[in-house]
């Protein structure tokens, strides 16, 4: 059993993004200034008394209660009969992923690295990628169209810059790698901004966006990805759902952090809703003739999400713009395929290499007006307290829905994950002989 060492300071969240310690970095992250001292005491406690059956690193644990966590108005509803025989332990799920990606002969460093951005998506409520990608990573794996060992490369650098190449590795090694060297520059002269090229799927944008507030810096992350979104007024996709995210720190822990697809939602929202068995929304996805269709199984087969904010109708070709911007940033700057030279979505493994392009922004706000996370506060504080339409459902900010999940997981002690979901990870573990997921 690895111990688990609790560090407090920025500078000590930042020298663990790499390691064992970036599950814990973020849930750190959350409560950063406003709880530090609670949070420190609490998950010190947690650590005296967690146990691993695995060589994995432990992960504290906390009592169990019974809560709702997940992050939308329909998944709350659907799975709020889920049983509590589904809920698994951060630290289990956790586990059960770096021992998938070992299995597929992903070093122990990287098999981390990609595992505690999975947990963190769950652990945040976003189911969509969490373990929902693990089966997808793992078949790029098995058949070498990811390489699990690669190392990303410095091609051109400058003070403020750096084009990097991810060389086929994994998302979060290319990710992680990227935002510390955009970081570190921010640090230096004020910015960083560093594109990647031959990257692969690297999961929450937010994610990278966190690890610059961390540091107190403004955070950005675009990444494009595989042809899913029709453009208005098209029956054929030529964009990804290519997410951007922006990560503002505010005082007293508080923050802003805007993460999300430039379609009406991410395309592993349509899988969640295939896994239960749930329809569709209007606005999410059309079907072949291109009209909007609420069939979950048909709305995936298609493959043609719509923009966010919909038909034309519904201004969705402003989600189209955005998506088109995404890419501009981090395909076409990056050198890596953009639009429809991005290969085709499949959960199978694919055959190529996916080459997608991915862009890491840091900003030192101290290099303009004084007082940035001051001002962030008054911000937050002018927004959520605008009156509500719904006296009972206070306006949310971005960041706050995730910060409300974390806080249901924490109390009820685990994730509970749906019944489908649970079977795909029992297959992965007889498939890749290691011991299966358990549950609290
Ligand atoms: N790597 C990829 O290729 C890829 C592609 C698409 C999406 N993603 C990731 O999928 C995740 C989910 O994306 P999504 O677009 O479905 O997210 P979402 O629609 O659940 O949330 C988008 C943003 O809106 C905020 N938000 C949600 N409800 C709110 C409310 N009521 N009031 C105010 N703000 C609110 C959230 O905090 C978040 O910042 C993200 O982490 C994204 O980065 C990744």
């Amino acid at each position: 059993m690895v111990s688990l060492t609790l560090r407090c300071s920025r500078r000590a969240i930042a020298a663990n993004t790499h390691n064992s310690s970036s599950w814990r970095l973020m849930h750190t992250l959350q409560r950063r200034h406003q709880q530090l001292h609670q949070s420190c005491g609490r998950l010190r406690a947690a650590a005296t008394a967690a146990t691993t059956t695995t060589t994995t690193p432990a992960i504290a644990t906390v009592p169990k209660v019974y809560a709702n966590w997940s992050d939308s108005a329909i998944a709350r509803r659907n799975m709020s009969s889920s049983s509590s025989a589904n809920l698994v332990a951060v630290a289990e799920s956790r586990r059960f992923m770096i021992d998938c990606f070992k299995a597929v002969n992903v070093p122990e460093e990287h098999a981390i690295a990609q595992a505690d951005l999975l947990v963190a998506a769950d652990y945040r409520g976003h189911f969509s990628h969490g373990m929902n990608r693990l089966e997808m990573y793992i078949n790029d794996l098995a058949i070498n169209s990811t390489d699990g060992a690669a190392e990303p490369q410095i091609l051109k650098e400058t003070p403020s810059t750096a084009w990097v190449d991810g060389r086929n590795g994994l998302g979060a090694v290319v990710g992680n790698f990227c935002m510390d060297l955009a970081i570190k520059k921010a640090k230096t002269v004020g910015v960083g901004w560093v594109c990647a090229k031959g990257s692969n799927h690297y999961g929450m944008a937010g994610w990278y966006a966190m690890h610059a507030m961390a540091q107190g810096l403004v955070g950005m992350s675009m990444t494009n990805t595989s042809p899913l979104m029709a453009p208005t007024g098209a029956k054929e996709a030529a964009l990804g759902t290519n997410p951007l995210s922006l990560g503002a720190p505010a005082a007293n822990g508080d923050k802003f952090l805007l993460d999300m697809a430039t379609t009406a939602v991410a395309v592993g929202k349509i899988e969640i809703q295939r896994r239960k068995g749930a329809p569709l929304p209007d606005g999410w996805a059309q079907d072949p003739e291109g009209k909007v269709t609420n069939d979950a199984e048909l709305g995936f087969a298609t493959g043609c999400l719509m923009p966010l904010g919909g038909s034309e109708l519904t201004s969705g070709y402003k989600g189209f713009g955005l998506g088109a911007m995404v890419d501009i940033m981090s395909g076409v700057m990056s050198g890596a395929k953009y639009s429809t030279q991005v290969r085709k979505w499949t959960h199978a493994g694919a055959n190529s290499a996916a080459d997608l392009g991915q862009v890491f922004i840091a900003v030192d706000p101290n290099c303009f007006a004084p007082d940035f996370e001051e001002r962030m506060s008054d911000f937050n504080s002018r927004l959520r307290g605008v009156t509500p339409t719904d006296p009972s459902k206070p306006v949310l900010l971005a960041g706050d829905k995730e910060g409300n999940n974390m806080k249901a997981v924490d109390a009820a002690g685990g994730i509970q994950y749906l019944e489908n979901q649970l079977k795909t990870c029992s297959a992965l573990a007889e498939k890749l002989k290691i011991k299966p997921l358990s549950f609290i």
